[in-house]
């Protein structure tokens, strides 16, 4: 497992990253089908090198360089970026449903603006 894009990107979704990444990535891309309709970018992880240059290209601090360091409350968010396999249908809803799960569970928080999520999860 490699670098996880986590919940700041909800209602985001700034896409710097994808330009940043040197495999190519990150998906959906604004330009490929479903953009408009998730609410998360994903990092493959089979494909991602690992090389981080994402990760200071996000202005909203979502990305995370390993499983490790993603905060616990998102963890789940993790298994999104697992799952997703860009133009496999199913694996784009399995994706897209853990995520959908992750905002029920934290309404509140989908209140509070995306860069202050992590804090918020923290108090
Ligand atoms: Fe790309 Fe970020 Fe991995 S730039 S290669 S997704 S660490
Ligand atoms: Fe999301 Fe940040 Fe990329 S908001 S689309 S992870 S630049």
């Amino acid at each position: 497992m490699a670098y996880v894009i986590a919940e700041p990107c909800i209602g985001t979704k700034d896409s710097a990253c994808v330009d940043a990444c040197p495999v190519d990535c990150i998906h959906p891309k604004k330009d490929e089908p479903g953009f408009d309709e998730v609410e998360i970018l994903n990092i493959e992880p089979v494909e991602c090198i690992d090389c981080g240059a994402c990760v200071p290209a996000c202005p909203v601090a979502a990305i995370y360089d390993s499983v490790d360091s993603t905060p616990p409350s998102q963890k789940e968010l993790i298994e999104a970026n697992a799952v997703y396999r860009e133009g496999d249908s199913g694996a784009v809803s399995q994706a897209e449903q853990i995520v959908k799960n992750h905002m029920s569970a934290h309404a509140d928080l989908m209140a509070v603006a995306p860069a202050e999520r992590a804090a918020a999860h923290a108090k």
